[in-house]
């Protein structure tokens, strides 16, 4: 679990959709010092990745474990590698979508509670096959007060 680093970017652009551009965007927004771009590794193999966004309260954005690798305990891992970063800040925030009711039973499991805040966005995005689409998304977020962050796997 680190920090995504000029080395891995490559490599973590190669394994993108063609014209995603997620990973090499990112780096660049960290290298900006706007967030830092989260990766968990098996081996050489990056296996999740998650956004930490430097807000007035970091916020963890596109989280995401490789569907092969879910269920073991590697987004809990990136979430806790997140508050370690944020451990300066009061509290930490995720975002997550009104349709994605697992996730957040994850995020309330690890202590994080609704702000009552909402927010609808609509976006474009690269799907896996490379096809650019459109999606709308109504968000809840979700904070949870620091100075206890969860240890790393
Ligand atoms: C949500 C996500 C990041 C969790 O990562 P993970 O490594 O699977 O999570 P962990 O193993 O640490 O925790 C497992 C928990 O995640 C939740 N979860 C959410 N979606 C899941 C999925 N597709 N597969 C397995 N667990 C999922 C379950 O509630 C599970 O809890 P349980 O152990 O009580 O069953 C990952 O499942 C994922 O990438 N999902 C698709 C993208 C997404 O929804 N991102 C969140 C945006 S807010």
């Amino acid at each position: 679990m680190r920090a995504c680093t000029a080395a891995d970017v490559e490599l973590l652009a190669a394994l993108e959709p063609a014209g995603k551009n997620y990973a090499r965007s990112t780096f660049r927004r960290q290298e900006h010092g706007e967030c830092v771009l989260l990766v968990a590794w098996l081996g050489t193999t990056p296996v999740g990745s998650g956004e930490l966004e430097w807000s007035a309260v970091p916020e963890l954005k596109n989280l995401r474990v490789a569907e092969r690798w879910r269920g073991r305990r590697i987004g809990t891992a990136l979430i806790g590698a997140a508050e370690q970063q944020s451990a300066a800040a009061e509290a930490m925030e995720i975002g997550v979508g009104q349709d994605n009711p697992a996730a957040r039973r994850l995020y309330e499991r690890l202590g994080y509670a609704p702000t009552g805040r909402s927010e609808t966005f609509s976006y474009h995005y690269i799907d896996n096959q490379g096809v650019r689409q459109a999606a709308t998304e109504a968000v809840d977020y979700l904070r949870k007060r620091l100075g206890s962050a969860s240890p790393l796997i």
